[in-house]
């Protein structure tokens, strides 16, 4: 069942999917556009990708499920996440993460009581050279300190306009 909603969002995975050879090879975008429309993924995304690729809801949640970038549960405002693989790890990522925990009071994988924030960890952002790497809204953050996780929070807490999942996507 749609709503209008959910029907804008159908036509926007259906424009996108008919530049693909066959529905299904334009999972990935369309998951991208759905987690863009409701901020993360729930029953209903996996429900309106599934008609708009006219496939099951059950195959939209598995290829999501897959990939670490699909949120399966609601995530805070602002997305901060802390690579803590080999080079990040080397180079003092995990001080960085243990100043975030510290600063918002949580663990990672945990969101912020208020639902301003969102922190965990993850693997290898790409960004190895200038590590260690944060991503912030999506938005990487190199040669990253302990020393700039309050100005960082301070700067966000100014920002009215969180998450920028799907800029440039798609
Ligand atoms: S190890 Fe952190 S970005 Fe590659």
């Amino acid at each position: 069942m749609t709503n209008q909603g959910t029907s804008a969002l159908i036509e926007r995975i259906e424009a996108t999917a008919a530049k693909y050879p066959n529905q299904k090879s334009a999972i990935i975008p369309a998951l991208h556009l759905a987690q863009e429309h409701f901020g993360w993924l729930p029953p209903e995304a996996f429900e309106a990708v599934a008609e708009a690729l006219d496939t099951t809801p059950a195959f939209a949640q598995s290829v999501a499920s897959f990939y670490d970038m699909f949120h399966l549960q609601p995530i805070g405002k602002h997305l901060i996440e802390v690579c803590t693989n080999v080079a990040c790890a080397l180079n003092g990522a995990g001080a960085v993460l243990e100043e975030f925990e510290q600063q918002l009071g949580v663990h990672a994988g945990e969101s912020s009581t208020d639902g301003q924030y969102t922190l965990r960890t993850v693997e290898c952002l790409g960004g190895c050279g200038t590590a260690p790497t944060v991503a912030v809204n999506n938005r990487y953050r190199e040669f990253f300190e302990r020393s700039q996780v309050k100005p960082l929070l301070q700067e966000l807490k100014a920002t009215p306009a969180g998450w920028t999942e799907g800029e440039g996507q798609v």
